[in-house]
């Protein structure tokens, strides 16, 4: 099994990072290959919208950037972790323009790329009410569900300092453990 973590926050030892590197030490101990990429070291240009003649022919993007190792990376994974900041009740900018890539191979007819895979989302927001959260939720939902892959689990905290999700020891244990089940 290889988890695959992506982290979508800016800040390198913030609330994303700590939690994304939680689950996948849990993962990695229960005996999975892991590996974690930071959006924001990636060049990562916005998607184009060229792909009714290009990527949808061809199931690869036009656009040639970092994005076409991390192509690879997504296909090997069975499980991605899906890591961003709530940012105005939606994902990061840089998580932003990585989901809207996937558009190269949303094609029905290369879709089979992400079916069965397993999201899990990994979400911080300062907010004390989890409905911030919501429409990132929903998605991460809708996406999983056009692509035929699984919404496995989501992890949602109220915690705005950085790193001062290592104080919530309820949040780092349930990191942990959703890595552990990784199976
Ligand atoms: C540009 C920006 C927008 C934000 N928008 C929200 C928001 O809409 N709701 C919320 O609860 N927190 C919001 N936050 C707070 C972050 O989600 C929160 O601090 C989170 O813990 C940061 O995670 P990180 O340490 O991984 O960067 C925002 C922060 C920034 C910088």
């Amino acid at each position: 099994m290889k988890a695959l973590g992506i982290v979508g926050s800016p800040r390198k030892n913030g609330n994303t990072d700590i939690l994304v590197s939680e689950v996948l030490r849990g993962a990695k101990d229960s005996g999975s290959k892991v590996e974690m990429v930071f959006l924001n070291d990636l060049e990562i240009k916005p998607c184009q919208a060229i792909c009714s003649d290009y990527c949808k022919r061809t199931s690869n993007c036009k656009i040639k950037d970092d994005m076409t190792d991390l192509y690879n990376k997504l296909f090997e994974s069975e499980v991605i972790i899906l890591g961003t900041p709530v940012y105005w009740y939606g994902p990061s900018a840089q998580f932003k323009a990585f989901m809207d890539r996937w558009y190269a191979f949303s094609h029905p007819k290369y879709i089979l790329k992400m079916r069965g895979k397993k999201f899990i989302l990994i979400a911080p927001f300062e907010e004390s009410d989890t409905s911030a959260a919501n429409p990132l939720v929903e998605m991460v939902d809708k996406s999983a569900n056009y692509l035929d892959a699984k919404f496995h689990s989501s992890l949602l905290v109220s915690v705005g300092e950085k790193g001062a999700i290592k104080q919530n020891l309820e949040a780092m244990n349930r990191a942990y453990k959703i890595g552990q089940e990784i199976k």
